[in-house]
């Protein structure tokens, strides 16, 4: 039902420097994939096939990556290094990748108005890359379910200290199922003293497509950027956007206390299937 899915990745990756200058933040591997491979991998796992990325200045690599290598092919056929291939190139066949401009940095909200020219006029999926999911289902496919009953805006949450509000979308709701909050409020990056709880958003969300109007007239928030925490806002007061507490591991692969954690579990899962 939804087929598409941004991914918004036009930042600078300035925590990450200098493996970042000349390097996509996105393009950083866990153990042998990159953190964006993931992503598109946990899209196709919800049964969506279009990919639309926005990139910026050198970020290249990234439409290198889903494209074929052909020098690469042919050194690696018949060989018994193919299967390193395996998983991108189906990656490469089961899906269409489109790709647009971010020319100025003006947040992640202007990153998703970006995105209006690849999605046009449909509910789709975005997915921040350096948010590393892990779950038996894929969170996708968790907030999909949810889409299909209540065809509304989805953000994914978590539970996070109260000290670490500050660095998150902070949501207040009223549970109306297990795990399913009404949005009533949401603030970006509240220091804990102002935090309306410590249900923060990450980088899964489910958007219907009038956000990208409500956008357009969002106002510059937190840090002087188009917060698409405060378009949320908007489109809460005028209808329902539903946060989900996703059943899984969340890795912000942004950090680099939280790459290296999950460098370490991905490595622990690879040696048990070995
Ligand atoms: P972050 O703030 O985590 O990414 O944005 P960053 O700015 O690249 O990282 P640091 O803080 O400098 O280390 C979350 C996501 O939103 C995208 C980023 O690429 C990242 O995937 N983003 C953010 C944009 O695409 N455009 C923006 O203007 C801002």
């Amino acid at each position: 039902m939804i087929k598409k899915c941004l991914f918004p990745a036009a930042g600078y990756g300035t925590r990450f420097l200098p493996a970042t200058k000349a390097t996509p933040k996105e393009m950083l591997p866990v153990l042998t994939k990159p953190l964006i491979q993931y992503g598109v991998e946990e899209a196709l796992d919800a049964g969506m096939d279009t990919m639309a990325i926005v990139t910026g200045r050198g970020k290249r690599a990234i439409e290198d990556h889903f494209d074929i290598s052909y020098e690469l092919e042919h050194q690696i056929k018949g060989t018994s290094k193919e299967h390193y291939l395996t998983e991108i190139r189906d990656v490469i066949t089961k899906c269409t990748f489109s790709y647009t401009r971010q020319i100025e940095m003006k947040g992640l909200g202007h990153a998703i108005l970006s995105g209006q020219t690849l999605i046009g006029n449909e509910p789709f999926a975005v997915v921040l890359a350096d948010d590393l999911c892990h779950a038996p289902k894929g969170v996708l496919s968790q907030m999909l379910d949810l889409y299909e009953k209540y065809q509304c805006s989805i953000v994914a949450i978590e539970e996070v200290p109260k000290e670490e509000t500050n660095k998150y979308g902070v949501i207040a709701g009223k549970e109306i199922e297990k795990d399913i909050f009404m949005i009533s409020d949401m603030v970006e990056k509240p220091d804990p003293k102002d935090a309306p709880s410590n249900l923060a958003i990450i980088g899964r969300y489910i958007l219907t497509p009038d956000i990208f109007d409500i956008i357009k007239t969002t106002k510059p928030g937190k840090g002087g950027e188009i917060q698409i925490t405060d378009a949320l806002l908007t489109q809460a007061k005028k209808g329902m956007v539903l946060a989900y507490k996703f059943d899984g591991e969340r890795f912000d692969c942004g950090s680099i206390d939280g790459f290296v954690k999950a460098t370490n579990y991905f490595y622990e899962l690879e040696k048990e299937k070995n």
